[in-house]
């Protein structure tokens, strides 16, 4: 019995610290090291910026305190009009894929980049890929075969800092010939929770395949990468990692990358890997990943095109959310200093001196990057994972559909938030609230039904 109560604790409190809920806020206490570092990080660069103060965000886990998070709709639009994705910063429409890609798509990706994610250096250093091990397995009742393996980041440049990128790579073992991959950010080290049917968010697993095994039951494979491996989560951690690698254990300047470049960055170098791996189409891989990985995905797609689609689960603020909503998480809250080192330091400005209506763009621009491939993008229900925002994301999936129109694509087809568990499928841009929390997990199969039309036939 106590055996037991002791299991049931143990599992409880690894919850608790492994799977930050919607809103989740670490309970006061002394501060750990990582904590004060990171501080002290955030102070330099606020320093940098001559930034003062910034704004509180929303409390997500009180909702009696005078900075409870809103979830009443009818205060939730303080900035109702997005900049235009199709408008240039001169004023004029552009109206042809050429003047997309040519002169409105640079803009917006400068923006994006000295604002809100950071550039990614002009040259990273090479990543050599090691298979430490490769496995004859079963998941449910295919036969697979799994590969273990480290991507050395050459660090010659500056040989205190070593990156190595852990990657597991699974595929069928009856594989007559490459086979599409799904790749997901997993929430642990390696080979990941994501790895296995692990619980989301507190829910319990639904019964029924994995989305593993779902997959392999399209005939795909399955990857999963270690964002923690690429760049730690933590702002105390950006002079290490493969921020830290390229800054010769400096601490960044205001417009450097933040950790979802970075871990997007290293979802680009396992596509590397994927295009010398014969079992492997590497013209069909996606990427999924759910919360701050949610948010690493809709990055990861809209930089590097050779990733043929994305599921965007509960991406939230920082990720697919409308910034200028009032909803769930703020602006302000990516600020703090558990989650300003995703960003860009220039991204502060927004919860001080500036305001969310200042960005010189917003997420619907950051989903047309991925314009004309499909994206996928998901949440759970207001109750359970209201913090993320269902309709903010909704909107962007909207806003992007001008773009995907422009390159002969289809939009969702509805600027109507739909009622919950309502798949908008049809189009090249999709969206499913489900009824449940904070999980990617209800969501998979109608992903794999929408993906299924892409990843099929070889492209
Ligand atoms: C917190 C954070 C979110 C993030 C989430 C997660 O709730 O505020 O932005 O997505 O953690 O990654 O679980």
């Amino acid at each position: 019995m106590r055996a037991r109560r002791s299991s049931v604790l143990v599992f409880l409190i690894l919850l608790a610290y492994t799977v930050p809920a919607a809103g989740f806020q670490a309970p006061a206490g002394p501060q750990s090291a990582i904590q004060l570092a990171s501080q002290q990080d955030r102070q330099k660069m606020l320093d940098l910026l001559h930034i003062t103060s910034l704004r509180t965000g929303a409390n997500g886990s009180n909702p009696n305190a005078p900075n409870a998070a809103n979830y009443d709709e009818s205060k939730a639009n303080p900035y109702p009009t997005l900049p235009d994705p199709l408008v240039l910063k001169n004023g004029k429409k552009i109206k042809t894929a050429k003047d997309w890609w040519n002169n409105r798509r640079p803009e917006i990706v400068e923006d994006f980049d000295r604002e809100i994610y950071g550039r990614m250096p002009k040259i990273t250093p090479a990543v050599k890929w090691e298979i430490t091990s490769t496995a004859n397995e079963t998941n449910g009742d295919v036969a697979v075969v799994t590969k273990k393996l480290l991507g050395h980041v050459d660090n010659s440049a500056w040989p205190q800092i070593t990156v190595d990128i852990q990657l597991t790579l699974t595929t069928p073992a009856s594989g007559t010939g490459p086979v599409p991959v799904i790749m997901e950010f997993g929430f642990t080290g390696f080979p990941g929770r994501g790895a296995g049917r692990g619980p989301v968010g507190g829910l319990s697993p639904p019964s029924g395949p994995t989305w593993q095994q779902q997959v392999l039951a399209k005939g795909w494979g399955y990857a999963v990468l270690s964002p923690t491996s690429i760049q730690a989560d933590n702002g105390a951690g950006l002079t290490q990692g493969i921020i830290g690698l390229v800054n010769k254990g400096q601490p960044r300047k205001p417009d450097d990358w933040g950790a979802l470049r970075a871990w997007a960055w290293g979802a680009s170098r396992a596509l590397d890997y994927f295009e010398t791996d014969k079992a492997v189409d590497a013209k069909r891989v996606g990427v999924e990943g759910h919360s701050r990985y949610g948010k690493a995905t809709i990055v990861a797609m809209a930089y590097d095109s050779r990733f043929a689609i994305a599921f965007v689960s509960s991406s939230g603020e920082g990720g697919v959310k409308i910034h200028r909503r009032a909803w769930g998480e703020l602006v302000e809250n990516v600020a703090a200093t558990n989650e300003y080192h995703w960003m860009a330091g220039n991204f502060l400005k927004y919860a001080g001196p500036l305001s969310w209506n200042d960005l010189p763009v917003d997420t619907h621009e950051l989903v047309a990057l991925c314009a004309p491939r499909p994206v996928f993008i998901s949440a759970g229900a207001t109750n359970g994972d209201g913090w993320v925002d269902a309709k903010g994301m909704f909107q962007a999936a909207a806003g992007a559909g001008p773009v995907y129109k422009v390159l002969g694509k289809k939009d969702m087809g509805t600027a109507e938030f739909p009622a919950i568990e309502t798949p908008l499928i049809d189009g090249d841009i999709a969206f499913r609230q489900h009824s449940g929390g904070h999980t990617p997990l209800p969501n998979w199969p109608t992903f794999i039904i929408f993906a299924d039309r892409y990843l099929s036939k070889p492209q």
